[in-house]
């Protein structure tokens, strides 16, 4: 037995319900947010912490020069990776005298800033094993 008002009302609901799932789609994707900044601001400072070693630090510790430790010799690091990276980043801004030889504070760059020198460090143990 077919009722002529069930069929209606089946019908008009059918239709009804796809007119208004097509707007709520319609509203979501308006309301979507936009897509975040492909920017990873970690891989920026390492670029830039490399730079700064390339230039100024690696002519010590990519050769062991003055007694430094050489940044392809973890072995040499182990001891130095152990006191924690604070001690490492104000040993390389502040420099120090150590058993091997001299660090030069800034690594004997006065115009490099806080900033600059920890991003070269930070470089420096992105390359190095983890202790
Ligand atoms: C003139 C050579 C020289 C230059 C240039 C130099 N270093 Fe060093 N650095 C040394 C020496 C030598 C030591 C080890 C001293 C010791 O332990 O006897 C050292 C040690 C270090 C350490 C380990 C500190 C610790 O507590 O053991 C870090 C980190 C470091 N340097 C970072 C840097 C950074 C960053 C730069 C560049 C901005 C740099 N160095 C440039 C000579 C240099």
């Amino acid at each position: 037995m077919r009722n002529p008002i069930a069929l209606f009302c089946a019908r008009f609901c059918a239709r009804f319900c796809a007119l208004l799932c097509l707007v709520l789609a319609l509203a979501a994707c308006e309301q979507a947010p936009p897509p975040p900044p492909a920017r990873t601001p970690a891989a920026t400072d390492l670029a830039k912490g490399e730079g700064i070693f390339k230039q100024v630090c690696k002519a010590c510790h990519g050769t062991g020069a003055g007694g430094a430790p050489r940044l392809d010799k973890p072995d040499q690091w182990k001891p130095r990776l152990a006191q924690g990276n604070e001690q490492l980043y104000r040993h390389a801004i502040t420099g120090f005298k150590g058993a091997y030889g001299t660090m030069p504070p800034r690594g004997g760059k006065p115009d490099l800033t806080d900033e600059e020198v920890r991003a070269a460090v930070d470089y420096m143990l992105s390359v190095l094993p983890p202790n």
